[in-house]
């Protein structure tokens, strides 16, 4: 990559960092495409996971009837109808993808089968807690959820994450299994104008710790 193109392509990730924006004026008139859908929900999949397990889902709701529904499972947060589509990115809590992962390092020629196998079963034993399943989904899929929204932005498009939402009644309604569980949601569409300023964030000064806390 020339120079140039290593500073254009820094400032526009920087500038994209500092202008997303979580939107809640969408145009209730016009909808994401399909083939954006997919763009968007690719990006989200580049995002890092531990040992590449990419233990995430992404489920989309794009018909009218079961938005309306989904306004109801997220408190009457009208903003979900009119973005026209909503994302629920889901994690797994088993480490599901374990095999066929571990199998692509060896082939790969990454590790050779024995620490493969190692390195797997060390991961597979990781997940052996409740709490431990729980921690892998939302980190692995919260990273994921993040992509898909600087993605969004990108595209020019407004995402918003949402945690607002019954949890339980989510998983039900998309038939999520067991051992997927929801992390967040995010709506997104084409934009229906200005957003608010953004809010106050804390400063650097506040939340870096050098060393220790
Ligand atoms: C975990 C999480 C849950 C959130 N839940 C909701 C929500 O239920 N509804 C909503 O409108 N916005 C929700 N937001 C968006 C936040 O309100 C927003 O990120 C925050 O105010 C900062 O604004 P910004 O994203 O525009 O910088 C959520 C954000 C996060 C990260």
């Amino acid at each position: 990559m020339s120079e140039a193109h290593q500073r254009s392509s820094t400032d526009a990730v920087i500038d994209a960092l500092h202008s997303r924006r979580s939107g809640h004026n969408f145009d209730p008139d016009a909808d994401v495409d399909g083939e954006t859908l997919e763009a968007l929900v690719e990006d989200a999949t580049l995002a890092p996971s531990s040992y590449n397990l990419q233990p995430w889902e992404f489920v989309a709701i794009r018909d009218d009837d079961r938005l309306d529904e989904l306004v109801d499972i997220a408190y009457g947060q009208e903003h979900i109808r009119e973005a026209g589509t909503s994302i629920l990115v889901a994690g797994h809590t088993e480490p599901k993808t374990a095999d066929r992962v571990f199998e692509e390092w060896v082939e790969a020629g990454r590790f050779d089968a024995e620490t493969g196998e190692e390195l797997k079963e060390q991961t597979v034993a990781s997940y052996e807690s409740e709490r431990a399943g729980r921690d892998y989904a939302m980190r692995n899929a919260g990273l994921a959820a993040q992509n898909l929204l600087l993605s969004a932005h990108a595209r020019g498009l407004t995402a918003t994450p949402m945690t607002g939402f019954d949890f339980e009644a989510a998983a039900e309604f998309v038939d999520l299994p067991e051992d997927t569980v929801p992390v967040v949601l995010v709506a997104v569409g084409p934009s229906g104008g200005d957003e608010p300023e953004r809010l106050p964030r804390r400063g650097v000064a506040e939340v870096l710790h050098r060393e220790s806390f």
